[in-house]
């Protein structure tokens, strides 16, 4: 078993994805390289494996685990953000796209990632430990107001305003650095019994927003869906369900662009179809896997053919 992080439908994966045994394929979010050990053994010997992850760590665990391969290239980037690679490769186009959203388990469990409310560690939650923004600063610097937001919509959670009003009174009288400081604010604002939901929504909205991961996921689709050869295949794992709102409705609006108003009898825009899903839509972990790995749970993969 992986201890870094246990891929997530690891059989569905490489069925749903290879349309091309000699094709081009990038893996978005390459991690431990889990998925892409199960994909690589049914390439063929002109593929080629593009591995971008924004996380060096998970560069470097991924270069060790897929050692063994020479067709892949690994690049440290966000997935929005490849065409240097793809230039400097001179790739024009690819047969599929992976991107298996969120975090690993690798960054969850490493206590000084501050990723995880379990662990009194302090608030840092960037994936690329390049980047300068914090989940501290946030939290230190952002106005209240825009707290308030973040935990509305990226967290889904009822007591964001209650949270947001506290953390302001507190950063006056101290700057809120380290992950128990947090948890101790949201205690006193949410109810005794889902208080480990409200620390998981908050921590997950601090996370989103210093990582940017909605705008990036928004801009990577449609990118990534550019470099797509007619035929190839986009593969998206998502974990909340924010990102697999966004995964659906960009697939929804690539299959029925049309933007003509819905009394015309006939379409004048002329917009195509592009996309067509591949069913099962959305893909579930079974039973099974979620047993074996409780992290599966939310997963849900959505597939697309680019026509
Ligand atoms: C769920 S893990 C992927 C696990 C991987 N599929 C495996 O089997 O080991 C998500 C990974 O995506 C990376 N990541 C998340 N958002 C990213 C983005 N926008 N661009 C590039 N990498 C990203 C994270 O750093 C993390 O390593």
């Amino acid at each position: 078993m992986n201890a870094y992080h246990i891929p997530v439908l690891v059989k569905e994966v490489p069925e749903k994805l290879i349309t091309d045994t000699s094709g081009v394929y990038l893996d978005g979010t390459v991690g431990g390289g889990g998925h892409a050990a199960a994909i690589l053994p049914h390439l063929a010997s002109g593929s080629l494996y593009i591995a971008v992850d924004r996380d060096g760590d998970a560069i470097k665990r991924a270069k060790k685990t897929l050692a063994s391969f020479s067709n892949i290239i690994f690049y440290q980037s966000v997935f929005s953000d490849v065409d240097t690679v793809l230039h400097e490769a001179n790739i024009h186009g690819l047969n599929g796209v992976l991107l298996d959203l969120g975090v690993s388990s690798y960054q969850i469990d490493t206590a000084k990632r501050g990723f995880s409310f379990r662990d009194d560690a302090p608030l840092d939650m960037r994936m690329n430990s390049k980047q300068a923004l914090t989940a501290a600063d946030i939290l230190n610097n952002y106005p209240v107001e825009k707290l308030n937001t973040i935990f509305r919509t990226y967290g889904e959670e009822r007591y964001a305003a209650a949270i947001a009003a506290a953390i302001g009174k507190k950063r006056q009288v101290e700057n809120i650095r380290t992950a128990f400081q947090l948890t101790k604010i949201i205690r006193a604002c949410v109810p005794g019994k889902l208080i480990n939901k409200s620390f998981a929504r908050i921590f997950q909205a601090l996370r989103i927003e210093v990582n940017e991961e909605m705008k990036i996921l928004q801009d990577g689709l449609e990118h990534l869906f550019s470099y797509l050869n007619s035929g190839g295949r986009l593969v998206v794992i998502s974990y909340h369900s924010l990102e697999d709102r966004l995964v659906k409705q960009f697939v929804q609006k690539k299959e029925n662009p049309c933007v003509c108003p819905p009394q015309l009898p006939y379409c004048a825009c002329g917009k195509q179809q592009e996309i067509k899903r591949i069913k099962p839509y959305p893909v579930k972990p079974a039973h099974e896997e979620i047993e074996e790995n409780p992290r599966a749970r939310s997963a849900r993969m959505r597939v697309g053919e680019k026509l």
